[in-house]
């Protein structure tokens, strides 16, 4: 099948997030169960464009309601990622080096799905599926059916998989002039409480809707960040498919960014040494449990209970603990989590910004994951934690409440609480202390446990591949 992924990240091109990874990941795997898989992305200025070599494939104009805009789509010569990757580039709009941010990032999104539809409008042949990622692709599929220049696309299958509906891209009708020559009985195809709802008019317009777990699914209908209405409507198309993890890039038998590897059979002396390397360079205690949070500062992560739940764990449980946070996000919690640097020295350490290599060694050195989130669509950082046997300490929600037992119930690898609250978090904590220190050889089989779980890929390739296929 040809199968074309439109994504705004994609790992190691351009990753914000989980979404990177999963597009930087599912593509490829794919192609190695026999299918085209090509992505198509727009070109920011990173490091991998540079690191590269490219070919134009195509050259085209068009344009942003008055503004004109060229753009050419580059394809990357080698096939360094294992599939067809291709770049749109848009001078002056998508050639910034951050992904998002920006003031204009509304027009930014809709030049490059303007530009992408333009380009499929050339193709000779039709692909079999044109496969959105989130509200940054979330007008392809009208554009594909309902816009007059492309509506020669409209029979290609559209599937839109949504990792995150907090964020939907509204715009306010004032920038319909955006979207190229559409039909305009079809208003109602874009539109979601009065204004443009890119991810609202995906999931009406895609002939099915996919999110990265079953739970989430479910959460949808009643808190989707207003959407419940639309996906109670439209529950006959949507389908849950939980991420895989990529093998290549998280197994901490190969890892290339930490230097002691490991496997099920050496676990506790691999992550100790990890451990030690860790707590060194951060001045901690490695004879302590180490508690870590990887992921963004903000409120959908409940990162806003971190500062205080380390301080009640630190006076209820007497420096018994040791703590390391990588992140970044809102200024007020970076803040508050860079002060408690200088109360808590060698119990407590936190890196404010994005560190790649940094959080493989987390993975690999900690005892314990803690992920708080008020939402979590799938959540990746507690599968890779799994993957490194380190104890993911979770809330119910989402892709956690798919991917985590607790330690509690018959075989279970992880520490499960129900409210994004400092209470349930610092009890958690301290179910995590006590298993540390008082039940060793549970904490080992546990380990062992997680890691043999198996969250490749493949299942949900052909989870997809099934989608696909049922569209034609
Ligand atoms: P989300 O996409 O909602 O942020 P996920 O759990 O799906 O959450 O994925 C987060 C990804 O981003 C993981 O690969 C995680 O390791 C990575 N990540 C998040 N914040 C940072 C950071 N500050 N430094 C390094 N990696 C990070
Ligand atoms: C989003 C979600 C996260 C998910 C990721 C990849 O960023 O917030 O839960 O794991 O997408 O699908």
């Amino acid at each position: 099948m040809e199968i074309i992924h439109v994504s705004a990240e994609c790992y190691p091109v351009a990753k914000a997030g989980g979404l990177g990874d999963v597009v930087g990941a599912l593509p490829k795997y794919q192609v190695s169960m026999g299918h085209n898989a090509k992505v198509v992305m727009p070109m920011y200025r990173t490091k991998f464009l540079y690191q590269n070599e490219w070919v134009v494939d195509f050259k085209g104009h068009s344009n942003l309601g008055e503004r004109w805009f060229d753009f050419t789509v580059i394809k990357e010569k080698h096939n360094e990622l294992g599939f067809d990757l291709y770049l749109i580039d848009i001078n002056g709009l998508l050639d910034r080096e951050k992904v998002y941010g920006y003031d204009d990032d509304t027009e930014r999104f809709t030049a490059f799905q303007i530009a992408v539809v333009n380009w499929l409008s050339h193709w000779q042949h039709k692909p079999d599926v044109v496969h959105c990622h989130d509200h940054h692709t979330g007008l392809i599929p009208f554009m594909m059916k309902y816009c007059y220049d492309y509506n020669k696309l409209a029979d290609i299958p559209t599937v839109v998989t949504i990792h995150n509906a907090q964020y939907q891209g509204w715009m306010g009708w004032d920038k319909s002039i955006y979207i190229p020559r559409w039909d305009s009985w079809k208003r109602g195809m874009l539109e979601w409480a009065g204004s443009i709802n890119p991810l609202a008019s995906a999931v009406k317009n895609a002939w099915k809707v996919t999110t990265v777990s079953w739970s989430y699914m479910e959460e949808l209908r009643y808190n989707s960040n207003g959407l419940e209405a639309l996906f109670e409507y439209e529950k006959g198309k949507c389908i849950g498919i939980l991420n895989g993890i990529d093998a290549d890039v998280w197994d901490p038998a190969t890892d290339k960014y930490i230097d002691n590897h490991f496997s099920v059979e050496d676990v506790e002396e691999g992550k100790l040494a990890n451990k030690k390397l860790l707590c060194e360079q951060f001045g901690l205690d490695s004879s302590k449990p180490l508690f870590i949070f990887i992921g963004r500062l903000v409120g959908e992560k409940a990162a806003d209970i971190l500062p205080d739940t380390i301080m009640s764990s630190m006076y209820n449980f007497q420096g018994q603990a040791n703590f390391l946070i990588l992140g970044s996000g809102e200024p007020h919690v970076e803040w508050q989590l860079s002060q408690l640097t200088h109360a808590y020295p060698g119990a407590y350490n936190a890196v404010i910004g994005y560190n790649e290599k940094l959080s493989h060694l987390m993975y690999s050195g900690a005892d314990f994951l803690l992920m708080p989130s008020r939402v979590e669509p799938c959540g990746l950082n507690q599968m890779y934690a799994m993957q490194y046997g380190t104890v993911p300490v979770v809330r119910s929600t989402g892709g956690l409440k798919d991917t985590v037992v607790d330690m509690g119930d018959f075989q279970g690898w992880g520490i499960r609480f129900n409210h994004a609250s400092v209470g349930d978090l610092t009890h958690s904590i301290w179910r995590g202390i006590d298993l540390y220190n008082n039940n060793p050889t549970h904490l080992e089989w546990m380990r062992k446990r997680m890691m043999s779980i198996d969250n490749s890929w493949e299942n949900a390739v052909q989870q997809y591949i099934n989608v696909y296929s049922s569209l034609k």
